[in-house]
Order: C-alpha cells, then structure tokens, then sequence
C-alpha cells in the first residue's frame, strides 16, 4: 500500500509539483512558534469561503434571478427543496460569519502591526479582499429581491449620484435602469455568482503567496527570519504542518460549533443576520419605515449619516474604507506589536476597537438627533485614530504634537460652525467634549508624562 502511495506520489512529482508545493507551504513552511488565539482567524476565513462557495452553488441551483420569481423561489428553497432552509441558513450565516471573522482578522494586523514592513503588499492585498467582500455582499443582499434587499440597494447606489457631473449617469449605468428594477438583479447575480468570486479566490492565492514570501508576523512582531540555525531553519519557528495544522483544526472545530448553533438555533440572529423587512417582498411604491444596511456596513452607513451634506457623507464614508489602504505608511513606528508599544497607544487602539462598534451600533438605529450628533462625534474619534497613529508614529516634538491638537480643534471648530443649529446648540456643546478630552488627552499627555514610551522588543520570541 505505502509502496503504491510512494509511486503514485512520484509519478505525479514528475508531472506536477506536488510535493514541492506540500512542502514550501506547510510541512517546511516555518511559522513563529507563539501565534495565539488572534492567530486562527486567516484558516476561518478559508473556511467560511468554502462554506460560502458549496452552499451558494445550491442555491444557484434553486434561486430564479428575475424580479418576478426571485422572491418565491427563496421561499420555495426553504419550505419545498429539501434540505433547502440548511442551505439557505448556511449561506446568510456564513455571510455574517465571513464578516466576523475578517474583522477580527483585520484587527491582529492591527494589532501586531503586520501591515508594515516587509507586509505591506500583503496587507494591501486584504484591504482589497475587504473591498471584494463587501461588494460581494451588497449584491448578494439583493437577490432575495425583499423590501431591504429593494431599498437598501436603492438607497446605496443612489449615493453615487453625489459625484458631480457625472453622478446621475453613473447610478443609471449601475442600476441598467433608472429605478433598481430587474435588469439590476440580474447584473448583481451574475457578479454575485461569477464575476466576485473568482476575483475573491484569486486574491486570496495571492495573498497567502503573498504571505509566505515574507512569512508571518506574531504576537512579539519578531522578525523570525532574522535569526536562523545552519541549516537555514528560524530558530523560533515550527514547521506549519503538523504543527499549525493541528491547531488550526482545533480552531475550525470550535467555530463549526458556534455557527452551527446559529444556523439552527438562532438563524435571523434577531434580525441581525437575516432582517426582518426582508421577508416582505419588495414592493417599489412603498418604502420601509427604517432603511438600513446588515450590522457589517452599520459603521460607515454611520458616517454616512452624521455629515449633513450627501457629497460630504460619501466622501467621509469612502475615505474611512480607504483610509486602511494607508495605514503601513500613516503608521511607521518601529515597534510592530501592541505588546511593546506605549500604553497610550494601547488605550487608543481599544477606544477604537469600541469608537468602530458604537459607529455599528449607531447605524442600526433611527437618526434620532442625539443619535447623530454622536454619529458626528463618533466619526470625529474614527478619523481621530488615523490622525494620532501618524503622530505616535515616531518621537515627535512638543512643536507636533500641539501644531496637531491645533490643526483638529480647528477642524471640528469649523465643522461645527458650518452646521450650526441654534435648536440644537446645547446637544452640540456637550457632545463636542468628546473629541476635546480626546484630542486634548491624547496630544496633551505624550508631552507631560512618559506613558507614549514604548517597551524595548527583545531579539527572539519571548514565549517558550
Ligand atoms: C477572505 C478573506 C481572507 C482570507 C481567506 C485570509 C487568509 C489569510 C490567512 C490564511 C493568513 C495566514 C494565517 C493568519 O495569519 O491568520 C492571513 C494572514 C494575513 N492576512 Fe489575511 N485573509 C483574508 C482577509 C484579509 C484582510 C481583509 C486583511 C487586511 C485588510 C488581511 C491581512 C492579513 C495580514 C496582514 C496577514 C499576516 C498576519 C501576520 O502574519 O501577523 N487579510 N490571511
């Protein structure tokens, strides 16, 4: 048998370079030996991608794209096609979880600083996955052809009539028609179903290639590739397989429990997943009462929202998308990991982890005007972020870092003046201690005290 193997093996190493790809990317791939929890979130992401691609193939199989029937056939995959509400329940879920996990995915680069050098293009490559993704969502989002599916898609693509000049001609030319009407559906399902996918698989080549050219980062953003034994191995790395391997399927098993109970227990999540508008089809003459996007888009619809003035809106909602494609060269300080940075830095990164998920949150509510004055306050920290990652980014002087609270104060002063709403004057007052303590704190203190001091990063792993 193991004779057999071996020459099976060797016949297709003639032909193909199977072992040699075996063994450049898992047996002899060496990976930092102390990747932690943060680590299991890039193998998720492969997995919820193929959960997406096999349970999306069955839908297609069932689903009719045309205006017409394309309602009545998500209800007939769930009540007549058998098994079709599993199916059906994987692909919503997994559209949530494939959300999930590249957030947190994102947030270790973040928080590892795997963006920078030598990761950059890698990271780069992810911020337009990211991008792919959440294109790939939005047209997914509107084959169920329900009243959220219609009017989210109509209030989104209507944002692109902002551009000037060019802007009613292009929400035309996306739509195919001058309302979102069934040539629309069926240009979203053939990206949705072709187009997307394919670009998404082949990014993702390149990005794992991407990744094993330069090998991981870790939770000590130790370069282990500068240090190496004579026979060219790190010293701090760990062959991927069977290593990584074993503990990713641990990862995978532990996710495969919590998204199954999802997508038996709790499918609509509430409504989080699967909205509760949408099981209404979509009706063009009558819109819904709140029009919103899933909980994954709520932090930039949030932006959207607080900037009175549609142009500005969408220009503060692209550049927070945009601004990630930046961030290796908005952030050059020569400590990777939160590990070792300041505590400063620590406090920042956590009040933007919870500035993203209240902007989430925001979005998902009616713009109530408390609602979005803190919308604006909110995106103020979210921009805020950026601002103060450069300005930690080396040792700057006093001169910099009170030329930046200057510079923002100024800012938000005139924003504030251009929107000025004598009814409103108090609830603009308050709120603008936000950003102010913010600022105040995070340019102030650097200068007074030593907490923007980062902890020298020792030259091997510290985790045994
Ligand atoms: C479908 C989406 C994605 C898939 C399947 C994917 C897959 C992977 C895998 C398998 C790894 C290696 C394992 C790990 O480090 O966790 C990885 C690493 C990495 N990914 Fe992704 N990724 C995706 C999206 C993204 C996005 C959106 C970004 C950033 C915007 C990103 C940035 C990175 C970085 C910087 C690394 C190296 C991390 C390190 O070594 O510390 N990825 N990715």
């Amino acid at each position: 048998m193991n004779g057999t193997r071996t020459g099976l093996l060797s016949w297709i190493d003639e032909r193909f370079p199977l072992t040699k790809l075996w063994n450049e990317h898992l047996a002899q791939y060496y990976a930092p030996k102390n990747f932690n929890f943060w680590y299991f979130f890039g193998s998720l992401a492969l997995v919820v991608l193929i959960v997406q691609f096999l349970s999306g193939i069955w839908l297609a199989m069932y689903y009719k794209p045309d205006a017409q029937f394309a309602f009545s056939s998500v209800e007939y995959i769930m009540r007549d096609v058998e098994w079709g509400w599993l199916i059906r329940y994987l692909h919503s879920t997994g559209a949530s979880a494939f959300f999930v996990v590249v957030y947190l995915h994102m947030f270790r680069g973040i928080l590892y600083g795997s963006y920078k050098s030598p990761r950059e293009l890698l990271w780069l490559v992810g911020v337009v996955i990211y991008v792919v993704l959440m294109a790939e969502a939005f047209m997914g989002y509107l084959l169920p052809w329900g009243q959220m599916s219609y009017w989210g898609a109509q209030v989104i693509i209507s944002l692109f009539g902002a551009i000037p000049g060019i802007g009613e001609a292009l929400t035309t030319w996306i739509r195919g028609d001058y309302v979102v009407s069934d040539a629309t559906l069926n240009r979203f399902f053939a990206l949705h179903v072709v187009a997307l996918p394919i670009a998404l698989l082949g990014l993702i080549v390149v990005h794992i290639m991407a990744l094993h050219e330069v090998g991981s980062n870790n939770p000590d953003g130790v370069e282990i590739k500068k240090n190496k034994d004579e026979n060219g191995i790190p010293r701090d790395g760990i062959p991927f397989h069977p290593y990584y391997s074993v503990k990713d399927i641990m990862g995978v098993a532990v996710f495969l429990f919590l998204f199954s109970f999802v997508v038996f227990f709790v499918p609509e999540m509430g409504g989080w997943f699967l909205e509760h508008d949408n099981f209404v089809p979509a009706d063009p003459l009558t819109t819904p009462e709140h029009i919103k996007p899933l909980w994954y888009f709520t932090p930039y619809y949030a932006i959207l929202r607080a900037i009175p003035d549609k142009l500005t809106g969408v220009l503060a909602m692209g550049l927070a998308i945009v601004v990630f494609f930046f961030l290796p060269w908005i952030d050059r300080h020569p400590v990777k990991s939160v590990r070792y940075r300041s505590p400063l830095f620590k406090l920042l990164l956590a009040l933007f982890a919870v500035t993203f998920v209240f902007l989430g949150y925001l979005g998902t509510q009616p713009a109530y005007p408390v609602l979005s004055e803190l919308g604006l306050r909110f995106s103020e920290l979210y921009f805020g972020f950026f601002v103060l990652l450069w300005a930690y980014s080396r040792d700057r002087s006093a001169g910099v870092f009170w030329t930046t609270l200057l510079v923002v104060l100024a800012v938000i002063g005139v924003i504030d003046w251009i929107r000025f709403d004598p009814s409103k004057s108090t609830l603009m007052m308050v709120s603008l201690l936000i950003p102010v303590v913010y600022f105040v704190g995070f340019l102030v203190l650097p200068m007074l005290t030593r907490l923007n001091e980062s902890r020298p990063v020792p030259e091997r792993l510290t985790a045994k």
